[in-house]
């Protein structure tokens, strides 16, 4: 288990150590917005100091909405791509996070650049699709964040392109226990700690597959499909223990999963054609919505699949030429 530094302080960006003498804290976009109304109010009680708790009061309650300042999260595979770009965003909103892969060397590598960074970031080495390894990691964030965890990301997904008719036994199994079966478990063991959080979001990544047919598809999509439907089902299930339950679903998002499928001009033209912004995505894109999901400020969203893809999966007939 791997330990880095501080978590950075609502309302500021920590580029630094913030402890070192060379420090200067700079004001985020959001304190800014946060104190404005505060200031202009014309609400003023006679005596300054009852004005000073008013105003701290009220920049408390606006500026928790939009942190996860005392929040703990697991996010799985959170060394490269659209993990590592969650892991990120989660840190920077101030929360606590552990999270898990498969290669040692660039854990230790993530962990140190999030260390220079500021962030508070934990890791462990697992391969989440082997059920003892599951528990092991469960063990640890429970004895980390001490049996409590507000934020599960379950982020690790793979993919296997091929027609359906001739994928082995092997790979349906690889690919169910990586893409499903190690979601559905994950979520089976950090129920006491969300429960026992008082205030638990569990976000999934799914994928457009799992809405419309993708060449090649067929078991990913499967998995993705099963996935926003145990989406649902958590949101109805989990709604008493406080325990809200979304996905994302992203389209083409720049990372090592599909670089290779995007090296062919072709293929990068056609999905370009199909996608209404014209482009690919950024892991940062993704990451936004996953964070807004795990923040106060969505406390009465649950159980919805929310696509990240350009427009894509709303993508009709619109003909160039015509
Ligand atoms: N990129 C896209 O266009 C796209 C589109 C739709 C949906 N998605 C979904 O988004 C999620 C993330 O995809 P990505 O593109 O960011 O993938 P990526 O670039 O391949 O990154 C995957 C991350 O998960 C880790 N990982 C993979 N298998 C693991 C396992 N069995 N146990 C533990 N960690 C594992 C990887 O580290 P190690 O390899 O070292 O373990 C890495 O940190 C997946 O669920 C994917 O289906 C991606």
């Amino acid at each position: 288990m791997k330990q880095a530094l501080i978590s950075p302080s609502p309302g500021l960006i920590h580029t630094q150590n913030p402890f070192s003498s060379s420090f200067k804290p700079q004001l985020n976009t959001h304190s800014i917005l946060f104190f404005k109304p505060i200031a202009s109010s014309s609400l003023q009680y006679r005596s300054p100091i009852l004005n000073q708790i008013r105003t701290m009061a009220l920049s408390n309650i606006k500026s928790n909405r939009w942190s996860l300042q005392g929040m703990t999260a697991l996010v799985t595979g959170g060394t490269r791509g659209i993990g590592r770009a969650i892991v990120e965003e989660v840190g920077g909103l101030g929360a606590r996070v552990h999270t898990c892969s498969r290669n040692e060397n660039e854990l230790d590598k993530a962990l140190v650049d999030w260390k220079s960074l500021g962030f508070e970031v934990s890791g462990s080495i697992c391969d989440v699709s082997i059920a003892a390894q599951r528990q092991s990691l469960m063990e640890t964030v429970s004895s980390l964040f001490d049996c409590k965890l507000n934020i599960l990301i379950n982020n690790v997904g793979t993919n296997i392109r091929k027609p359906m008719v001739d994928f082995t036994a092997e790979e349906v199994s690889t690919l169910l226990a990586t893409n499903f079966e190690s979601v559905f478990n994950l979520c089976q063991l950090a129920y006491p700690l969300l429960k026992t959080s008082g205030s638990g979001s569990v976000v999934f990544t799914s994928s457009v597959s799992g809405f419309v047919s993708l060449k090649s598809m067929s078991l990913q999509g499967a998995t993705k499909g099963a996935i926003n439907q145990l989406t649902r089902n958590l949101a109805c299930e989990w709604a008493k223990d406080n325990i809200r339950s979304n996905a994302v679903a992203p389209w083409y998002i720049r990372t090592s999963m599909v670089e290779q499928v995007l090296s062919s001009k072709e293929y990068l033209e056609e999905v370009y054609s199909r996608t209404p912004l014209g482009r690919l995505g950024d892991p940062t894109e993704v990451s936004s919505l996953v964070a807004f999901l795990c923040l106060p400020a969505s406390s009465y969203i649950t159980g919805q699949i929310i696509c990240v893809d350009g427009g894509m999966s709303v993508n009709g007939f619109y003909p160039t030429n015509y």
